[in-house]
């Protein structure tokens, strides 16, 4: 038997009105965001490591100046997303020390390495692509503040992935046999740790009947991934790569590209942290905050000054 507040909140849900921070909302509702937001702004957060790596090595001065706008930018999107989760009661310090501990998720794909400048391409094309695919259809998530985050994040996102194929069609085009061969060893790596960035099986995802049921998502983990290969692989065909799934190919009758079944075991082994990275992304994200420890301090102080200075 629904409460009045629960039936309220649920018509609202119905009638496509977003939640705000001040309304009512039943406590699972709030719970949900906090995981979901926290975890998505830590994945932005953690995925500008492995791009990093890249800075000092980028082929010339414009890519290297791209890039570090691309990392900056998901800078920002980790700050816009844990913004809107402190609109639920969430403490930014308190989620943040739990990435740290290694007791809350991140996206599994950031605990893989970026071994050459291929990557950056294959990143932002394949990672990217898959985010906003992701993303786009979070626009309207039923949380009023989280749907806003997304449409600007949305509209970064899609600059990034072009900037991603845009250096793969260029070594594509313009490079040597050798980096060519750069180009489909990277697509063979991410492929695949790409497409589970949509996480479980929809009969294997315990989160998602409910968070559909209170619109917070909005189209189910394989739909999402089929909706990504289906748009992906034409513009594979125009680099005149593979991807590396025998069972891949066109079903005309679906109307839609048919693929081989993805390696769980390996899913939820990254999932648990014992990825190729998983234990050094942590230790750099903890290094960080150690090391900027008396920056926050010499902000409070001069805070405090401030306030006193006013006071006055
Ligand atoms: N990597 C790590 N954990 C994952 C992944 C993944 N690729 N996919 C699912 N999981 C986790 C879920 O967070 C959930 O964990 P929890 O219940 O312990 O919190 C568990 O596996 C079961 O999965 P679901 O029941 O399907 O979870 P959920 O309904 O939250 O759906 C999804 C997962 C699709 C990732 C959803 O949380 C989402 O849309 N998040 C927002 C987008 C996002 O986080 N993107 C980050 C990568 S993109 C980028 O940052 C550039």
């Amino acid at each position: 038997e629904m409460s009045p507040e629960e039936r309220a909140f649920q018509e609202k849900i119905d009638a496509e009105i977003k939640i705000e921070p001040k309304n009512w909302m039943p406590d699972g509702y709030r719970r949900t965001l906090i995981r979901q937001i926290s975890q998505h702004a830590h994945s932005e957060i953690v995925g500008m490591l492995p791009e990093k790596n890249w800075l000092t090595r980028a082929p010339n001065f414009k890519r290297k100046l791209q890039l570090l706008a691309k990392i900056q930018d998901e800078g920002g999107h980790g700050l816009y997303l844990y913004s809107a989760m402190e609109t639920l009661g969430a403490d930014r310090d308190e989620e943040v020390a739990k990435l740290h501990s290694g007791e809350v998720k991140y996206s599994s794909i950031f605990n893989y390495p970026a071994l050459s400048w291929a990557d950056m391409g294959t990143i932002g094309w394949l990672v990217d692509g898959a985010a906003i695919v992701n993303q786009v259809v979070l626009q309207r998530t039923s949380y009023g503040p989280y749907s806003r985050a997304m449409i600007r994040i949305c509209k970064e996102e899609s600059f990034h992935q072009r900037q991603g194929y845009q250096i793969l069609l260029h070594m594509m085009r313009n490079g040597t046999d050798e980096q060519k061969a750069m180009v489909q060893d990277s697509i063979n790596r991410f492929w695949w740790p790409a497409l589970m960035m949509f996480g479980p099986h929809d009969s294997d995802s315990p989160n998602s009947a409910q968070s559909m049921a209170w619109k917070i998502k909005r189209m189910s983990n394989d739909d999402l991934r089929q909706r990504f290969i289906d748009q992906t692989i034409p513009q594979l065909e125009l680099l005149g790569c593979t991807v590396p799934d025998p069972d891949l190919k066109w079903n005309a009758e679906r109307g839609h590209y048919d693929f081989g079944e993805i390696d769980w075991s390996e899913f939820y082994d990254v999932v648990k942290g014992n990825g190729p990275c998983n234990r050094d992304r942590l230790r750099i994200r903890r290094k960080a905050i150690e090391e900027g420890t008396w920056v926050r301090e010499a902000a409070s102080a001069y805070a405090a000054k401030q306030k006193q200075k006013n006071a006055a």
